[in-house]
């Protein structure tokens, strides 16, 4: 049964390097789907390319994030409608298998992938470098579900981290108002409450119950612009630039 990754993308100088990591990354995986989503009006010519190059089973969606976040002062709610336009296309097309949110920016051990794929509903394991305590997980004891270690828990009722969960189509297929709010650090936990019927007790833990990191929550250092604007690293076009 295929497994569809939903990637929210947007346009900037790192977005070709993660995206070539992460394509890397999946050509080591059998049987994916992967569903590449631009927070962008128009799909960009190098992701395309890039996606051609890894002879993976893509997708490559646009969804950009409506004017009025876009707008909005402070934490914005990245990736969402991507995540959605994702999740849209997973009902139109998709019958079984299983679903997992990739950001672009993450590391991800090509284990997880099999992890994963035993997901029967909705499936949790720990997402390393996330917040300040440095990991996001569900905590088990004497093999029993007792809590979450997160260093956001804010209320939550699923306090866990995008990279931290997955969940079955055809789970997602008997929900059909099932999305991802515009809330920005709520996303995970609006839409696992938007899974309801489904309560912490129903989750399934992988990666040995939740004893091993499988995927990181790593970050790319941006560097400040120094270079004149017409330099800006940008993947191929840049070659280009620079040879005339
Ligand atoms: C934090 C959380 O740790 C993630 O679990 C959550 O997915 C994310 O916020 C979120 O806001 O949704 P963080 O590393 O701060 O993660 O966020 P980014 O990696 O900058 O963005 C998340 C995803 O959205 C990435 O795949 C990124 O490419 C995409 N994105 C980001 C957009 O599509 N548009 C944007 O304007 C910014
Ligand atoms: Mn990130």
């Amino acid at each position: 049964e295929p497994l569809y990754i939903i990637t929210p993308t947007y346009r900037r100088p790192e977005q070709i390097p993660e995206l070539t990591r992460m394509s890397h990354t999946l050509m080591l995986v059998k049987n994916v789907h992967w569903l590449v989503i631009e927070d962008a009006a128009v799909a960009t010519k190098q992701v395309t390319r890039l996606l051609e190059r890894t002879g993976l089973n893509f997708e490559h969606l646009t969804a950009p994030m409506p004017e009025k976040y876009k707008q909005k002062k402070g934490a914005k709610p990245r990736g969402v409608s991507n995540r959605n336009r994702g999740l849209q296309w997973i009902r139109a097309n998709a019958t079984d298998g299983v679903f997992y949110f990739a950001d672009d920016d993450n590391t991800y051990d090509i284990a997880l992938f099999d992890e994963i794929r035993k997901t029967k509903r909705v499936s949790m394991f720990p997402v390393g470098l996330c917040t300040k305590f440095g990991l996001s997980s569900p905590i088990i004891k004497n093999e029993k579900f007792v809590g979450f270690y997160d260093g956001w828990i804010a209320g939550r009722k699923f306090p866990v981290d995008m990279a931290g969960f997955a969940v079955s189509v055809k789970f997602l297929l008997q929900r059909p108002n099932a999305s991802m709010p515009f809330k920005a650090g709520y996303e995970e936990d609006g839409f696992l409450k938007s899974l309801a019927p489904f309560e912490p007790k129903e989750i399934e833990f992988l990666a040995d119950n939740c004893t091993r990191v499988l995927a990181w929550h790593t970050q790319t250092k941006k560097n400040e612009p120094s270079a004149p604007l017409d330099m800006k690293l940008y993947g191929e076009t840049n070659l280009v630039k620079l040879k005339q």
